[in-house]
C-alpha cells in the first residue's frame, strides 16, 4: 500500500520498571507476546510480536556499577508469524519441536558468559525446550562498564531475522553520575530513536519474502538480504517529531536487518517534497560502546550499518518554525560493487521529519570534554588474527557469506571448531579482509574494541602495519566500538582487548560469538564462536 507519509507523531518507547528484587538487585521480568499494534494512521491493526508486546519493547535504564536480573520470558504463539526455512542450520536445529525459539541477548552488554543470550542457548515457551548452549533463567548484568547507548534483541540460531523483525528488539541505556553532571539534553530532549526498514501487504501484515533466490532453493528460504521499503521509526511508519528551538540527545539505532544508513538533515519543503539546504550537524558525542573524550561535529553523513548506535546531539535553535527531513542516502545493497545488484532494490531516501517549534531560543550548551576514553596501541598486542570475510555458495547454490581465517580461506562454518580464542586480559589485533562485493557491519560479542584504521585489500597476515599509512578510522567510528563496517576490496584492522582495561570493562571467560550483523547473514553460517579463555587454559 502507499502509506500517506509524516501522518504519525513518532513514538517514544515506555521505560521498563522492575518486577522485585533478586539478591537485592533490581530483578525484571519481561514477557516476549504477539500483540496488535498501530503502526500508521491508515493501517489496519499489525500483528507483532514485541518484549511486553510492544514493537519496539520497553527501554530499560540501569547504572553503571548497579547490577540487575532480566529474566525474558517466551509467551509467543506457537506459530511463527514468518516463513521458516528449515534448511537453515536444519542439522542442529529440531525445527519440529512445538513453539517459538527465542533467545535474548544484550547487544554491547560486557557480561558474564551464562548470561550473553547466545544463538544456541534459545529456548521455547515455558522454557519446555532449551538449546545446547541454555544455562539459566535469570540473567545477571553487571552493568561494569561505560555508559552507554545498549539494545538488546532476538539471538535464537537460523531465526534472528525473524524475530527480530517481528519486533523483538529494544533499548538498554546504561547510566551514571559522571555523564549526569555533563548537563547533557534530558528528559523529553533525550530521544532514543531505532531506524528499521519493514514491508507491509495491504491488509497492515508486515511481510518478510519466503523466496526462494534460485529455483533449486527449498521453499520457503532464507533470503541473502532484506530490504523494506518503508521507513519505520520506533515502530511507526514515516512518523515526524516535533521539537522546540533548542538543543537535543538522540541515541541512533540502526535495528534494521540488513540496511545500511547515511543520514544527514536537510531542509524540507512538506508542500513539494523537495529538499532543500543542509539543516543543523550532527554532534556526535558516543559511539556503540560510550561517550567520547570530547564532541564531534561531523563534516559529512553519519553511517550506521546494523546495530550500530550513534549518540548525538543537535541544535534547533537556528531552525525555529522549519521543517527539516533525515535524509539516507545510502543505497540498499550498501558499497555494492555490482551496478546491477545496487539497482535492484530500493533505496529508502526518507526517514523521519522533525518539526521545529517557533519560539524562545534556549541558549545552547555543549560541553567541551566528555569523557576520558584510554586508547588501545598496536605496540600492546599479543595476538594478530587474519579474518577474512568470504563468499560462498551452499548446497542449494544460494549466496552463503562466511568467516574465514589464517589459513582457511574458504570459510569456517558456525559449527567448525572456535578459530578465535583468545586470552583474557591480552590485546588483540583483528585485521578483517572483505573480499565479498558489499559491505558487512562485523559485531563482536562482549568486548568494545578501536578501529585502528584502514586499508585496501593486499595485506596478508604477518605484514607489518604502519599505523602512518592506513586511512585513519572514520569521524564517527572513534571511541569504543563494537560492530565495525568492512566495505568490499578493503582491510579493516581493530585492536580488542579482552578483560578488565585501566579500570573499564571486566574479565569475563567462556564461549561468546562474533558475526556480521546483516541478520540474514548471521543466521546463514556468517557467525563463528568466540572462545575467551582464563590464563590457566
Ligand atoms: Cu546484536 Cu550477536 O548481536
Ligand atoms: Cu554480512
Amino acid at each position: 500500500p502507499a502509506l500517506e507519509r509524516w501522518v504519525d507523531e513518532v513514538p517514544r518507547p515506555a521505560t521498563q520498571e522492575p518486577t522485585g528484587t533478586k539478591d537485592g538487585q533490581p530483578y525484571y521480568e519481561i514477557e516476549m507476546r504477539e500483540s496488535q499494534q498501530k503502526l500508521h494512521r491508515d493501517l489496519p491493526e499489525t500483528t507483532v510480536w514485541g518484549y511486553e508486546g510492544s514493537f519496539p519493547g520497553p527501554t530499560i535504564e540501569a547504572e553503571q556499577g548497579e547490577p540487575i536480573y532480566v529474566r525474558w520470558t517466551n509467551n509467543l504463539p506457537d506459530e511463527h508469524l514468518f516463513p521458516v526455512d528449515t534448511t537453515v542450520h536444519g542439522d542442529i536445529i529440531p525445527y519440529d519441536i512445538e513453539g517459538v525459539r527465542t533467545v535474548t541477548h544484550l547487544h554491547g552488554g560486557n557480561v558474564e558468559a551464562a548470561s550473553d543470550g547466545k544463538a544456541r542457548g534459545w529456548f521455547t515457551r515455558d522454557f519446555a525446550e532449551t538449546g545446547p548452549d541454555f544455562e539459566k533463567k535469570d540473567y545477571y548484568y553487571a552493568n561494569d562498564q561505560p555508559p552507554a547507548t545498549l539494545w538488546y534483541h532476538d539471538h535464537a540460531l537460523g531465526i534472528t531475522r525473524l524475530n527480530v523483525y517481528a519486533g523483538l528488539s529494544g533499548f538498554y541505556l546504561l547510566r551514571n553520575d559522571h555523564e549526569r553532571s555533563l548537563g547533557l539534553p534530558d528528559g523529553e530532549y533525550e530521544i532514543p530513536l531505532v531506524l528499521q526498514d519493514r514491508k507491509f501487504t495491504d491488509d497492515g501484515a508486515m511481510y518478510y519474502p519466503d523466496g526462494p533466490v534460485e529455483s533449486e532453493s527449498p521453499d520457503p528460504s532464507i533470503v541473502p538480504q532484506f530490504y523494506g521499503d518503508v521507513s519505520t521509526v520506533n515502530g511507526k511508519a514515516w512518523p515526524r517529531l516535533s521539537v522546540e528551538p533548542r538543543l537535543y540527545r538522540f541515541r541512533l539505532l540502526n535495528g534494521a536487518n540488513s540496511r545500511y544508513y547515511r543520514l544527514a538533515l536537510l531542509e524540507y519543503d512538506e508542500q513539494s517534497g523537495e529538499t532543500g539546504a543542509a539543516g543543523p550537524e550532527f554532534v556526535q558525542i558516543g559511539t556503540d560502546g560510550g561517550l567520547l573524550p570530547s564532541p564531534v561535529e561531523l563534516d559529512g553523513r553519519l553511517e550506521l550499518g546494523s546495530a550500530q548506535r550513534a549518540d548525538v546531539l543537535v541544535d534547533f535553535s537556528e531552525y525555529a518554525g522549519e521543517t527539516l527531513l533525515v535524509h539516507n542516502d545510502a543505497p540498499a545493497m550498501y558499497r555494492g560493487q555490482s551496478r546491477a545488484e545496487a539497482d535492484d532494490v530500493e533505496p529508502l531516501p526518507e526517514i523521519m521529519l522533525i518539526d521545529v517549534e517557533e519560539g524562545e531560543q534556549t541558549e545552547t550548551n555543549v560541553p567541551e570534554t566528555l569523557t576520558r576514553v584510554p586508547e588501545l596501541s598496536l605496540e600492546a598486542v599479543d595476538t594478530e588474527r587474519y579474518l577474512p570475510l568470504l563468499r560462498s555458495s551452499d548446497e542449494y547454490g544460494r549466496p552463503l557469506f562466511l568467516l574465514g581465517s589464517e589459513g582457511n580461506q574458504s570459510g569456517h562454518r558456525l559449527t567448525d571448531p572456535a578459530t578465535e580464542t583468545p586470552t583474557v586480559g591480552d590485546t588483540e589485533l583483528w585485521s578483517i579482509p572483505n573480499l565479498t562485493g558489499m559491505s558487512h557491519p562485523i559485531h563482536l560479542h562482549l568486548v568494545h574494541f578501536q578501529v585502528l584504521g584502514r586499508q585496501s585489500v593486499g595485506y596478508d597476515p604477518g605484514d607489518e602495519i604502519d599505523p602512518d599509512s592506513l586511512r585513519p578510522p572514520k569521524q564517527f567510528e572513534r571511541g569504543w566500538s563494537d560492530v565495525v563496517s568492512v566495505d568490499p576490496g578493503e582491510v579493516v584492522h581493530i585492536l580488542v582487548h579482552f578483560g578488565e582495561y585501566e579500570g573499564l570493562f571486566t574479565d569475563q571467560t567462556g564461549e561468546y560469538m562474533w558475526h556480521c550483523h546483516m541478520i540474514e547473514h548471521e543466521d546463514h553460517d556468517m557467525m563463528r564462536p568466540l572462545d575467551v579463555r582464563s590464563t590457566s587454559e
